[in-house]
């Protein structure tokens, strides 16, 4: 299965490619924006596709051939204004999307963030973010696309613990709230043909479950 990481290069991406690489099922396809990037990849023995989310639906979809999956886990991050939010974050998903769906693509994975479901519990300053994912998981909700919406709490870079905590309870948290991203690529690898993962969407942090395990109770 050929799994198209849009966001290869960033920090969750990087652990997904990883993991993906050493199974016998899946192929990575690292999605990314410079050149330099495809050759980072390339010269790992994985291949690369050059593109921009700031660009047309019509150019994303010539990075999609022969893709049997995709996982979203691009973001403008913490350094760029709103503008970057909303052109990446909301827009950048949203074209992914619709691309998705002009290749027949069905199987999409989304790193959303813990909460974006809830308006109630965005902090002030975080809330063009916030409402740049919720819509970006509303317009998935809302398509044809074989959704996963994963939100994360906060993202730590320490190895990975691989106990977690998933909540589709709207008004549930969990302590700590945070989880290494390390331990979000591993649940996504296990997500992506786990059919109790499919049209579902639920928050996740460090906890206490393995992650095979939490994923049997949704
Ligand atoms: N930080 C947190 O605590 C937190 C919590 C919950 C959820 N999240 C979400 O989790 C996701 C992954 O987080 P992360 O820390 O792994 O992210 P990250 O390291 O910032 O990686 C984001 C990736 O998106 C890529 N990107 C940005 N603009 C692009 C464009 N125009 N075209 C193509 N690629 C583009 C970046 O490319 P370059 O490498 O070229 O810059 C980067 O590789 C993000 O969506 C984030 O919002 C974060």
């Amino acid at each position: 299965m050929n799994i198209l990481v849009v966001g290869a290069n960033g920090q969750i991406g990087t652990h997904l490619v990883e993991k993906l690489k050493n199974t016998e099922t899946y192929k990575p396809v690292a999605f990314v924006r410079k050149e330099e990037q495809v050759t980072k990849f390339e010269d790992k023995g994985i291949e690369a596709r050059l593109g921009n989310l700031e660009n047309s639906v019509s150019d994303l979809k010539k990075s999609m051939k022969d893709i049997d999956a995709i996982v979203f886990t691009a973001g403008s991050g913490g350094s760029t204004g709103t503008d970057k939010t909303m052109l990446i974050d909301l827009d950048g998903a949203v074209k992914v999307m619709e691309a998705a769906e002009d290749m027949n693509i069905k199987r999409f994975i989304m790193v959303s963030a813990f909460q974006a479901d809830v308006r109630e519990n965005w902090s002030e300053e975080m809330k063009p973010y916030f409402a740049a994912k919720h819509y970006a998981d509303k317009f998935l909700m809302n398509s044809d696309l074989n959704y996963t919406i994963i939100r994360p709490g906060m993202l730590e870079n320490k190895p990975a613990i691989g106990k977690i905590a998933l909540t589709r309870a709207l008004t549930e948290a969990s302590d700590p709230m945070t989880i290494p991203r390390e331990d979000v690529a591993q649940l996504i690898l296990e997500a992506l043909e786990n059919d109790r993962t499919f049209l579902q969407s639920f928050d996740v942090t460090t906890g206490d479950q393995e992650i095979t395990e939490a994923l049997k109770g949704l």
